[in-house]
């Protein structure tokens, strides 16, 4: 069952909304590996009804991703979802189908495809032109029938294995069309946001939402859904403390809770522990799998794989910077830099002031764990309260951490609406989140992404740090973005000194006076 959203698919609907009356909406939505972009995209697709709009959707992970796959599946959603609309009829799978399915539609459609198949028929494929005819297909097809199209192209940084301009070719084509809007999904976070950043053709055409993990009510609702019974609240609890509400993570451990229940009809807070732990490290168990699957692939392209693995597991025990990440390998720093440079553009680390931090940490926990020689059945409890009590300790010093979807959303959201450009700030030994200059006046933004409310203490500390650093002289602005809020005497506090507090969708917090 779908879960949560609530917020985004309200947006989306607007955006819907906007679109219907003439506005032209391109979205692009991130979030790391398996948070939930699939579910909310189609969940979005499924539920809108609205015959104004036409909504074909492609995974690009499920095709071949060269020039013959997409421009087939392109053809095909937008044929077969504007039959759809008024007429049942089965997918064409087959190019025949969809000859007959575009000749109900008319001359038009019945040209355009005929048109492709033949291209793609020719020894040397004309390129560059069955990619334009192809873009060209859904405007030609929006202002026949009169409707907006959002065309959804999930896991869009696929296509860059198409052509190596297609950004190029589908912009010049679709930045013109008024109809046809593109709402886009990625989840290799390097790459997407580079695609999408200002040496691209795209850099300013889509509106970027990220996607986060679930909190705790909504982590307590989708195991609610998942269990056939149910489960105690601290168990709820725990599962979200170690599942970080991350969606996926949670169904895995439902599932395996679903198991043990039936074989004992009971769930003790050691089945629990069990249960999470063999999720994350038994060969069958879902997560194992996840983390075995996205090293791989993140390495796929990479020769020596080992000296990799080996950086990871240095990494996975603290972050580190490179001089020490060349010491404990034992090669030379121009050697290493090249590595750390290449796992950057996975998405299994970022690098923050110079050190380098494994992105998620229960992969940092997995990788710590498994190269530790731990595999296979974890049978002993005590192991699994063991493994627990790690698990939490490492949690606890990534949760000061600013997550870096937030990060890279924060900054150009900042930028939008400041038109201001943020960078990190780190001088003799100060250091601000996120700093701009603009017309003689410095903008200092603080941000607290976790899940407590910002304190006195943490606006004090903004206060003393402004005053130390090179900015105490300067005309300034501060600011404090929270993701949970802030204590009453936070706001005070932040009243008196002129601090603006934000919260998590960067909205200003009316300061409550007494
Ligand atoms: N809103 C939701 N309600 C219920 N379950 C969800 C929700 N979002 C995600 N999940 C669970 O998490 C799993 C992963 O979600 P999904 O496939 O949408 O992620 P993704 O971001 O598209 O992943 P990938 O990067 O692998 O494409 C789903 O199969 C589902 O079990
Ligand atoms: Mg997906």
């Amino acid at each position: 069952m779908f879960i949560n959203r609530t917020r985004e698919l309200s947006i989306l609907n607007q955006y819907r909304e906007s679109i219907n009356t003439g506005s032209k909406i391109n979205i692009a939505i991130f979030g790391l590996r398996r948070i939930g972009k699939t579910e909310l995209l189609l969940q979005f697709k499924n539920n809108t009804i609205d015959r104004d709009v036409l909504i074909p959707y492609i995974n690009l992970q499920k095709i071949i991703p060269d020039i013959e796959g997409f421009v087939k599946a392109y053809s095909k959603e937008l044929v077969y979802e504007t039959i759809k609309q008024t007429e049942q009829v089965d997918y064409p799978y087959e190019l025949e189908d969809l000859l007959i399915l575009a000749s109900k539609l008319g001359d038009m459609e019945t040209h355009h495809v005929r048109t492709i198949l033949n291209i793609l028929k020719q020894q040397e494929i004309a390129k560059e032109e069955i990619l334009q005819l192809t873009f060209a297909f859904a405007q030609k097809l929006a202002e026949k029938h009169g409707q907006k199209i959002i065309f959804i192209l999930d896991e869009f940084q696929e296509l860059l294995q198409v052509h190596p301009r297609f950004l190029q070719i589908m912009r010049s084509m679709t930045e013109k069309q008024n109809d046809v809007n593109y709402w886009i999904s990625g989840s290799v976070f390097s790459v997407f946001d580079e695609m999408l950043n200002h040496k691209n053709p795209f850099f300013g055409q889509f509106i970027r939402m990220t996607l986060e993990n679930f909190d705790r009510a909504s982590t307590h609702k989708l195991i609610d859904s998942e269990l056939p019974f149910e489960l105690a609240g601290n168990h709820k609890d725990k599962i979200y403390k170690f599942t970080n509400g991350q969606p996926y993570y949670t169904v895995a451990v439902c599932r395996k809770i679903s198991e043990q229940y039936t074989l004992d009809s009971s769930i003790s807070t050691p089945q629990v522990n069990y249960c999470i732990m063999n999720e994350i490290f038994s060969d069958t168990g879902s997560i194992n799998e996840h983390f075995e699957y996205i090293l791989d692939v993140s390495l796929a392209k990479f020769k020596n794989k080992d000296r990799y693995k080996s950086i990871l597991f240095l990494l996975s025990q603290n972050p580190t910077n490179l001089t020490q990440v060349s010491k404990h390998i034992k090669k030379p720093t121009g050697e290493i830099s090249n590595y750390l440079k290449a796992l950057l553009k996975t998405d299994l680390i970022y690098r923050k002031q110079g050190t380098y931090h494994i992105r998620d940490p229960l992969f940092a926990f997995w990788v710590n764990n498994k190269y530790l020689g731990l595999s296979t059945n974890i049978v002993s409890e005590k192991v699994a309260e063991h493994l627990l009590a790690n698990l939490e300790e490492k949690y606890q010093k990534a949760s000061t951490e600013l997550g870096i979807a937030k990060e890279y959303e924060v900054k150009y959201k900042l930028k939008e609406l400041y038109d201001i450009d943020f960078e990190k700030y780190l001088k003799n030994n100060i250091e601000f989140h996120l700093v701009g200059t603009k017309d003689e006046t410095v903008y200092i933004f603080e941000i607290k992404w976790r899940n407590k409310k910002t304190s006195y203490n943490d606006i004090d500390n903004l206060v003393q740090k402004t005053n130390k650093s090179e900015f105490s002289t300067q005309k300034r602005l501060l600011f404090f973005i929270s993701k949970s809020g802030y204590t009453q005497s936070a706001i005070e506090l932040a009243s008196h000194n002129k601090i603006a507090l934000l919260d998590g969708h960067l909205e200003e917090i009316k300061a409550i006076r007494k």
